[in-house]
């Protein structure tokens, strides 16, 4: 074959892929979204892509590594929307925005799903679709090593910070209007925000997921954490645009992977049990 064959035949795969690339499942030619918009679609290799939102400040769940020099996304959801991406014919990307930005990106299918620890909440599910619960988690009351509160009814008059749009922002505004009154809540955006507001003092206390703060508690030594008793579980599970096409064929793959092992054998990676 000629050079300049081969040259031409380059250039026509380069247009089929791009012509491919317009016609992934999830796109939606003429929706009006401006371009760079992540949605669904075609990778260079032929996978097709689905856009996962996170917030990426919940290890083990998910958070920033940068231990190989580069930044990576990487955590227990990570490994278990790679798993089923792969099971599935997907390439996930991963992007991370604010906690509270996360159902409004469902909502505006700027996201395909998201993995972020998120507990299924009858209001969340009045705008999302959730798949099953895939792990569970209690609520703690994180402080300094030497405060005594360690009990929600104790919090009273006190000042506590929780994550914006968390559940256990809800939990605290439950608390202010019950058991503690009085109760001041400051709510932030990313967790470790709200651990240095402990550290610092500016707050008594914050409630975070036993996981995640057992976490923090073991890399800064001058805190401590206690589990609140309750009947209620925090399970996590994925969520997805309501009516989503994706539910059911991740459910499948979850189900597999608690049937195969997998999923203890990334429990055990990331929670150590
Ligand atoms: N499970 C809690 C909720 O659904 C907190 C999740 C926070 N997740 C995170 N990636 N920061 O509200």
């Amino acid at each position: 074959m000629k050079k300049q064959s081969l040259v031409s035949l380059a250039f026509t795969s380069l247009l089929a892929a791009a012509v491919l690339a317009g016609c992934g499942t999830g796109n939606q030619p003429g929706t009006g979204q401006p371009a760079g918009t992540p949605q669904s679609g075609q990778a260079s290799g032929g996978t097709k892509v689905l856009n996962m939102a996170t917030s990426a400040d919940y290890k083990p769940y998910e958070f920033h590594d940068l231990s190989s020099g580069k930044d990576e996304i990487v955590g227990f959801d990570v490994d278990i929307a790679n798993y089923i991406g792969k099971k599935l014919g997907y390439e996930v990307k991963v992007t991370d925005m604010n906690f509270d930005g996360l159902v409004p990106a469902l909502q505006t299918n700027r996201a395909d799903f998201v993995m972020a620890g998120m507990t299924p909440t009858p209001d969340r599910e009045k705008n999302v679709d959730f798949s099953t619960i895939y792990y569970d988690a209690k609520n703690t009351i994180v402080t300094k090593k030497e405060s005594s509160l360690t009990k929600p009814e104790q919090l009273a008059g006190k000042k506590i910070a929780v994550q914006l749009g968390s559940i256990q922002e809800s939990a605290a505004k439950e608390l202010a209007t019950s058991t503690a009154p009085g109760l001041q809540i400051t709510s932030l955006n990313k967790t470790g925000e709200i651990v240095e507001e402990v550290k610092t003092g500016r707050v008594d206390a914050a409630i975070l997921e036993d996981t995640v703060a057992k976490g923090f508690v073991e890399s800064n030594p001058g805190l401590q954490y206690t589990t609140i008793q309750s009947d209620e579980k925090n399970g996590s599970a994925i969520a997805f645009p309501k009516g989503s096409p994706h539910v059911e064929e991740f459910n499948k793959v979850i189900k597999e992977m608690q049937e195969n092992g997998e999923m203890d054998k990334l429990i055990k990676k990331w929670f150590g049990q």
